[in-house]
Protein backbone atom coordinates (compact mmCIF):
# COMPACT_ATOMS: atom_id res chain seq x y z
CA UNK A 1 0.00 0.00 0.00
CA UNK A 2 1.02 3.46 -0.86
CA UNK A 3 0.84 6.57 1.39
CA UNK A 4 -0.24 9.92 0.47
CA UNK A 5 -0.03 12.61 2.25
CA UNK A 6 -0.69 16.59 2.72
CA UNK A 7 1.53 18.66 4.18
CA UNK A 8 0.06 19.34 7.45
CA UNK A 9 -0.53 15.40 8.03
CA UNK A 10 2.99 14.23 7.08
CA UNK A 11 3.11 13.16 10.90
CA UNK A 12 0.15 11.44 11.21
CA UNK A 13 1.04 9.78 8.19
CA UNK A 14 4.45 8.81 8.93
CA UNK A 15 3.26 6.87 12.14
CA UNK A 16 1.09 5.34 9.73
CA UNK A 17 3.19 4.37 6.98
CA UNK A 18 5.48 2.69 10.09
CA UNK A 19 2.98 1.03 11.24
CA UNK A 20 1.46 -0.58 8.32
CA UNK A 21 4.95 -0.73 6.33
CA UNK A 22 3.70 1.10 3.12
CA UNK A 23 5.42 3.30 1.25
CA UNK A 24 5.26 7.14 2.39
CA UNK A 25 5.21 8.80 -0.98
CA UNK A 26 7.18 11.85 -1.65
CA UNK A 27 4.60 14.97 -3.23
CA UNK A 28 5.89 18.25 -4.51
CA UNK A 29 4.18 20.88 -3.32
CA UNK A 30 4.68 24.47 -4.65
CA UNK A 31 3.05 27.70 -5.52
CA UNK A 32 2.63 29.27 -9.09
CA UNK A 33 4.17 33.26 -9.05
CA UNK A 34 0.43 34.23 -8.49
CA UNK A 35 -0.36 31.77 -5.62
CA UNK A 36 -2.44 28.93 -7.12
CA UNK A 37 -1.61 25.50 -5.66
CA UNK A 38 0.60 23.13 -7.25
CA UNK A 39 0.58 19.32 -6.62
CA UNK A 40 2.30 16.51 -8.36
CA UNK A 41 2.37 12.99 -6.70
CA UNK A 42 6.69 11.34 -7.33
CA UNK A 43 5.84 7.73 -7.62
CA UNK A 44 4.10 5.71 -9.78
CA UNK A 45 0.41 4.22 -8.39
CA UNK A 46 -0.94 2.47 -11.09
CA UNK A 47 -2.49 -0.26 -9.88
CA UNK A 48 -2.11 -0.14 -6.26
CA UNK A 49 -3.85 0.54 -3.18
CA UNK A 50 -3.27 4.26 -1.71
CA UNK A 51 -4.42 5.83 1.18
CA UNK A 52 -4.92 9.81 0.67
CA UNK A 53 -3.96 11.32 3.87
CA UNK A 54 -5.25 14.97 4.88
CA UNK A 55 -7.79 17.56 7.37
CA UNK A 56 -10.36 19.73 5.47
CA UNK A 57 -9.49 22.33 8.59
CA UNK A 58 -8.78 25.10 6.24
CA UNK A 59 -9.75 26.49 2.56
CA UNK A 60 -6.12 25.35 1.55
CA UNK A 61 -6.20 21.95 3.42
CA UNK A 62 -9.57 21.11 1.48
CA UNK A 63 -7.96 22.07 -2.09
CA UNK A 64 -5.06 20.45 -1.27
CA UNK A 65 -6.52 16.82 -0.14
CA UNK A 66 -8.45 17.74 -3.07
CA UNK A 67 -5.59 18.02 -5.67
CA UNK A 68 -3.87 14.86 -3.98
CA UNK A 69 -6.81 12.94 -4.10
CA UNK A 70 -7.58 14.16 -8.15
CA UNK A 71 -3.63 13.62 -9.25
CA UNK A 72 -4.02 9.45 -7.73
CA UNK A 73 -6.86 9.21 -9.55
CA UNK A 74 -5.22 10.03 -12.69
CA UNK A 75 -2.67 7.13 -12.56
CA UNK A 76 -4.98 4.53 -12.62
CA UNK A 77 -4.47 3.01 -8.98
CA UNK A 78 -6.00 -0.47 -8.36
CA UNK A 79 -8.50 1.38 -5.12
CA UNK A 80 -8.37 4.94 -3.30
CA UNK A 81 -9.23 5.23 0.33
CA UNK A 82 -9.30 9.01 1.70
CA UNK A 83 -8.42 9.26 5.63
CA UNK A 84 -9.39 12.61 6.99
CA UNK A 85 -8.22 12.49 10.81
CA UNK A 86 -9.56 16.12 11.39
CA UNK A 87 -12.70 16.53 9.32
CA UNK A 88 -13.41 20.41 9.13
CA UNK A 89 -16.36 21.81 8.16
CA UNK A 90 -18.62 19.00 9.55
CA UNK A 91 -20.68 21.25 11.76
CA UNK A 92 -22.73 22.13 8.90
CA UNK A 93 -24.71 19.15 7.97
CA UNK A 94 -28.08 20.64 7.20
CA UNK A 95 -29.98 24.29 6.41
CA UNK A 96 -30.93 25.93 9.27
CA UNK A 97 -31.69 29.32 7.64
CA UNK A 98 -32.77 29.33 4.41
CA UNK A 99 -29.60 29.48 1.62
CA UNK A 100 -27.34 28.36 3.63
CA UNK A 101 -24.36 26.17 2.24
CA UNK A 102 -24.34 22.88 3.54
CA UNK A 103 -20.47 22.48 3.66
CA UNK A 104 -19.95 19.10 5.01
CA UNK A 105 -21.96 17.78 2.30
CA UNK A 106 -20.02 19.86 -0.52
CA UNK A 107 -16.86 18.42 0.87
CA UNK A 108 -18.14 14.62 1.17
CA UNK A 109 -18.98 15.00 -2.25
CA UNK A 110 -15.96 16.20 -3.52
CA UNK A 111 -13.94 13.42 -1.82
CA UNK A 112 -16.54 11.03 -2.83
CA UNK A 113 -15.94 11.48 -6.63
CA UNK A 114 -12.70 9.72 -6.29
CA UNK A 115 -12.06 8.24 -3.04
CA UNK A 116 -14.01 4.73 -3.08
CA UNK A 117 -13.70 4.40 1.31
CA UNK A 118 -13.68 7.36 3.23
CA UNK A 119 -12.23 6.65 7.35
CA UNK A 120 -12.54 9.97 9.53
CA UNK A 121 -12.23 10.32 13.39
CA UNK A 122 -15.12 11.82 15.35
CA UNK A 123 -16.62 13.84 12.39
CA UNK A 124 -18.56 16.22 14.07
CA UNK A 125 -21.69 14.12 12.75
CA UNK A 126 -22.03 11.19 10.92
CA UNK A 127 -25.02 12.42 9.36
CA UNK A 128 -22.74 13.72 7.08
CA UNK A 129 -22.09 10.07 5.69
CA UNK A 130 -25.58 10.00 4.40
CA UNK A 131 -24.04 12.96 1.26
CA UNK A 132 -22.73 9.92 -0.47
CA UNK A 133 -23.08 6.22 -1.11
CA UNK A 134 -19.35 5.38 -0.45
CA UNK A 135 -17.75 3.44 2.42
CA UNK A 136 -18.05 5.54 5.57
CA UNK A 137 -16.11 4.94 8.73
CA UNK A 138 -15.55 6.76 11.35
CA UNK A 139 -12.62 5.96 14.46
CA UNK A 140 -13.61 7.15 17.97
CA UNK A 141 -9.60 7.10 19.62
CA UNK A 142 -11.88 5.57 23.01
CA UNK A 143 -8.92 3.08 24.05
CA UNK A 144 -6.02 5.63 22.99
CA UNK A 145 -7.67 8.61 25.57
CA UNK A 146 -8.35 5.47 28.31
CA UNK A 147 -4.67 4.05 27.91
CA UNK A 148 -3.34 8.19 28.28
CA UNK A 149 -5.12 8.15 31.50
CA UNK A 150 -4.49 4.64 32.96
CA UNK A 151 -2.38 6.08 35.54
CA UNK A 152 -4.09 8.76 36.57
CA UNK A 153 -6.85 6.97 39.07
CA UNK A 154 -9.93 8.61 37.57
CA UNK A 155 -12.79 8.26 39.61
CA UNK A 156 -15.51 10.23 37.08
CA UNK A 157 -15.20 11.27 33.42
CA UNK A 158 -17.47 14.22 32.66
CA UNK A 159 -19.22 15.06 29.10
CA UNK A 160 -19.16 18.78 28.68
CA UNK A 161 -22.25 18.27 27.49
CA UNK A 162 -24.80 15.30 25.74
CA UNK A 163 -23.16 15.00 22.82
CA UNK A 164 -20.10 13.66 24.31
CA UNK A 165 -21.74 11.45 26.77
CA UNK A 166 -21.28 8.47 24.46
CA UNK A 167 -17.57 8.54 24.51
CA UNK A 168 -17.54 9.77 28.03
CA UNK A 169 -19.18 7.03 29.03
CA UNK A 170 -17.18 4.75 26.72
CA UNK A 171 -13.83 5.62 27.95
CA UNK A 172 -15.43 5.27 31.74
CA UNK A 173 -15.64 1.82 31.16
CA UNK A 174 -12.24 1.69 29.89
CA UNK A 175 -10.78 3.15 32.59
CA UNK A 176 -13.72 1.66 35.64
CA UNK A 177 -14.63 5.16 36.39
CA UNK A 178 -18.02 6.90 36.68
CA UNK A 179 -19.58 9.11 34.00
CA UNK A 180 -21.96 11.87 34.00
CA UNK A 181 -22.55 14.79 31.54
CA UNK A 182 -23.79 18.33 32.04
CA UNK A 183 -26.50 20.52 30.69
CA UNK A 184 -24.84 23.02 28.20
CA UNK A 185 -26.08 25.80 26.51
CA UNK A 186 -24.31 28.23 24.28
CA UNK A 187 -24.62 31.63 24.96
CA UNK A 188 -22.62 33.20 21.82
CA UNK A 189 -19.37 32.08 20.06
CA UNK A 190 -17.19 32.03 22.26
CA UNK A 191 -19.28 31.25 25.57
CA UNK A 192 -21.32 28.60 27.30
CA UNK A 193 -23.83 28.57 30.19
CA UNK A 194 -24.65 25.33 32.20
CA UNK A 195 -27.88 24.38 34.26
CA UNK A 196 -26.94 24.91 37.93
CA UNK A 197 -26.51 21.32 39.32
CA UNK A 198 -25.01 19.52 41.87
CA UNK A 199 -21.82 17.80 41.01
CA UNK A 200 -20.94 15.08 43.12
CA UNK A 201 -17.14 14.96 42.78
CA UNK A 202 -15.63 15.84 45.63
CA UNK A 203 -12.25 14.70 46.07
CA UNK A 204 -12.29 13.05 43.31
CA UNK A 205 -9.90 12.85 39.82
CA UNK A 206 -12.12 13.70 36.98
CA UNK A 207 -10.99 13.43 33.31
CA UNK A 208 -13.48 15.77 31.46
CA UNK A 209 -13.82 14.39 27.62
CA UNK A 210 -14.92 16.17 24.62
CA UNK A 211 -14.59 15.65 20.68
CA UNK A 212 -13.34 18.94 19.73
CA UNK A 213 -11.64 21.91 21.74
CA UNK A 214 -12.34 25.01 19.93
CA UNK A 215 -12.56 28.19 21.31
CA UNK A 216 -11.89 26.09 24.98
CA UNK A 217 -14.70 27.95 26.19
CA UNK A 218 -16.89 25.24 27.02
CA UNK A 219 -13.25 23.45 28.75
CA UNK A 220 -12.85 26.47 30.87
CA UNK A 221 -16.24 26.79 32.33
CA UNK A 222 -16.48 22.83 32.67
CA UNK A 223 -13.24 23.39 35.18
CA UNK A 224 -14.43 25.65 36.41
CA UNK A 225 -17.73 24.06 37.83
CA UNK A 226 -15.65 21.18 38.65
CA UNK A 227 -13.01 23.82 40.67
CA UNK A 228 -16.05 24.86 42.81
CA UNK A 229 -17.44 21.47 43.09
CA UNK A 230 -14.16 20.13 44.97
CA UNK A 231 -12.66 17.87 42.75
CA UNK A 232 -8.80 16.79 43.28
CA UNK A 233 -7.32 16.71 40.16
CA UNK A 234 -8.90 17.27 36.83
CA UNK A 235 -7.48 16.15 33.39
CA UNK A 236 -8.86 17.64 30.18
CA UNK A 237 -8.62 15.52 27.10
CA UNK A 238 -10.35 15.59 23.55
CA UNK A 239 -9.71 14.27 20.35
CA UNK A 240 -9.09 17.84 18.11
CA UNK A 241 -7.47 20.61 19.49
CA UNK A 242 -8.21 23.52 17.60
CA UNK A 243 -7.28 25.66 20.38
CA UNK A 244 -8.36 29.21 19.30
CA UNK A 245 -7.60 32.95 20.76
CA UNK A 246 -4.42 30.95 23.17
CA UNK A 247 -7.52 28.91 24.64
CA UNK A 248 -4.62 26.14 25.48
CA UNK A 249 -1.98 28.10 27.60
CA UNK A 250 -5.08 29.41 29.53
CA UNK A 251 -6.45 25.27 29.82
CA UNK A 252 -3.17 24.32 30.49
CA UNK A 253 -3.22 26.25 33.93
CA UNK A 254 -6.10 25.62 35.08
CA UNK A 255 -5.98 21.85 34.85
CA UNK A 256 -3.75 19.06 36.10
CA UNK A 257 -3.00 17.90 32.69
CA UNK A 258 -4.32 18.90 29.12
CA UNK A 259 -3.76 16.78 25.73
CA UNK A 260 -5.40 16.01 22.72
CA UNK A 261 -5.02 13.28 19.67
CA UNK A 262 -2.61 14.21 17.31
CA UNK A 263 -5.24 14.51 14.43
CA UNK A 264 -3.84 18.33 14.35
CA UNK A 265 -0.25 18.88 15.92
CA UNK A 266 -0.26 21.19 18.42
CA UNK A 267 1.83 21.72 22.31
CA UNK A 268 -0.05 19.22 23.72
CA UNK A 269 -1.39 16.55 20.81
CA UNK A 270 0.22 13.76 22.92
CA UNK A 271 -2.29 11.17 22.26
CA UNK A 272 -0.76 8.97 19.00
CA UNK A 273 -3.81 7.43 17.13
CA UNK A 274 -2.36 7.33 13.75
CA UNK A 275 -1.34 3.53 14.66
CA UNK A 276 -4.50 3.07 16.25
CA UNK A 277 -6.39 4.23 12.75
CA UNK A 278 -4.18 2.26 10.58
CA UNK A 279 -5.48 -0.92 13.17
CA UNK A 280 -8.84 -0.07 13.09
CA UNK A 281 -8.75 0.33 9.16
CA UNK A 282 -7.34 -3.32 8.94
CA UNK A 283 -10.09 -4.39 11.15
CA UNK A 284 -12.84 -2.96 9.14
CA UNK A 285 -11.57 -4.72 5.62
C1 LIG B 1 -19.94 20.94 20.74
O1 LIG B 1 -20.85 20.42 20.14
C2 LIG B 1 -18.61 20.30 20.77
O2 LIG B 1 -18.69 19.00 21.24
C3 LIG B 1 -17.64 21.09 21.63
O3 LIG B 1 -18.08 21.06 22.97
C4 LIG B 1 -17.50 22.50 21.19
O4 LIG B 1 -17.38 22.60 19.81
C5 LIG B 1 -16.31 23.14 21.86
O5 LIG B 1 -16.23 24.47 21.43
P1 LIG B 1 -15.51 25.57 22.31
O6 LIG B 1 -14.14 25.06 22.63
O7 LIG B 1 -15.47 26.77 21.40
O8 LIG B 1 -16.35 25.82 23.51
Amino acid sequence: MYIVSSQRSSDFSSKMSARSMSHLSPVEKKRFPDGELYIRIMDNLQDQDVTVVGNTRSEEDILELLFLLNAVKEQKPKSITAVIPFFGYARQHMVYKSGEAISSKVIIRSISEVAEKIVTVDIHDTASFSFTDRECINFSPVESIARNHRKDSINMVVAPDDGAFEKAKAVAKALGADSMYLEKKRTGPTTVEYEKETMNVKGMNVLVVDDIISTGGTMMKTVEMLKAAGAAKIFVTATHGLFLNGSAEKLRKMCDRLSTTDTIVSDYSTINISMDVMDYMGEKK
